[in-house]
């Protein structure tokens, strides 16, 4: 074959711009080196590009799914969230930068996480997190994504229940979701929960203010479809004051 120094030359540029386009440095060496400590041996495609994280499908060395969320560094909206760590007991220390916050938000999301399996919450099993960078259970089925609810529309009152009982779940292991809205659950064979990374403990001042907020959100996008349990009675429920919903 006849080398074509110019055109190689040219190629490996073209597609370090490209990957540089989608990865930052930190997040190439990460990928990279956990690949080659076979996490994972494909990033297979994006299944959302979001304003501070991308969610991509990958492939184990084994063949199975896993979901990887990478949180954006560049993004300069998480110095608007600054409230959700802030008050949070386990980020006390103080932050230095956008990157350490950015982190700060992954880890955040990472430990929810944890928090949700070991209380048995719809959720994506975290596996690891290392930096921005968070590897969780892929939820879906035949290798497609389960799709949001805003996109779905509400099917029936269980699902809003089986959402009730999950913040349920939380608040009981002294957890705040503080982000539920439509756009975070995805709709399987039951309601899951996703998006963790504004999770606050129950210590933190605002958390009753965000979980009223959290059972008001969602109520109110199932009412909007004819699915309506009372507000007071939700949040008894929700908080363990009441057995049944
Ligand atoms: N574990 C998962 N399995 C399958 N799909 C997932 C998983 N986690 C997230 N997704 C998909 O990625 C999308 C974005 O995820 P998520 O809500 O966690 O990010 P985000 O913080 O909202 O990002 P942004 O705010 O930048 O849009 C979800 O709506 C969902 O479609
Ligand atoms: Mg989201």
């Amino acid at each position: 074959m006849v080398k074509r120094p110019d055109r190689d030359h040219f190629l490996l540029k073209e597609r370090f711009k490209l990957e540089s386009e989608v990865f930052d440095k930190q997040t190439l060496m990460l990928l990279s080196s956990l690949m080659s400590k076979g996490t994972i041996n494909n990033m297979d495609y994006p299944i959302s590009t979001g304003k501070e994280a991308n969610v991509f499908r990958a492939t184990t060395p084994s063949g199975s799914l896993l979901a990887v969320k990478i949180y954006k560094i560049e993004t300069t909206h998480f110095m608007n969230r600054k409230e959700y760590m802030i008050g949070d007991p386990r980020f006390k220390k103080f932050r230095r930068n956008e990157r350490d916050l950015v982190n700060a938000f992954a880890q955040k999301e990472f430990k929810n996480l944890q928090i949700c399996e070991e209380a048995g919450v719809h959720a994506p099993k975290p596996l690891l997190q290392v930096k921005n960078i968070l590897v969780m259970e892929f939820l879906g089925e035949e290798g497609l994504p389960y799709t949001p609810l805003n996109t779905l529309g509400p099917e029936s009152i269980d699902q809003l229940k089986s959402i009730l009982t999950d913040l349920r779940k939380m608040y009981k292991a002294g957890l705040v979701h503080a982000d539920i809205s439509e756009y975070n659950v995805l709709v399987g064979p039951v309601p899951y929960l996703i998006d963790f990374g504004q999770g606050v403990v129950l210590s933190h001042p605002n958390s009753e203010k965000y979980l009223e907020r959290d059972v008001r959100n969602i109520l109110n996008y199932f009412s909007r479809y004819g699915f309506e349990i009372e507000i007071n009675k939700a949040l008894r429920y929700v908080k363990g004051e009441e057995k049944k919903i």
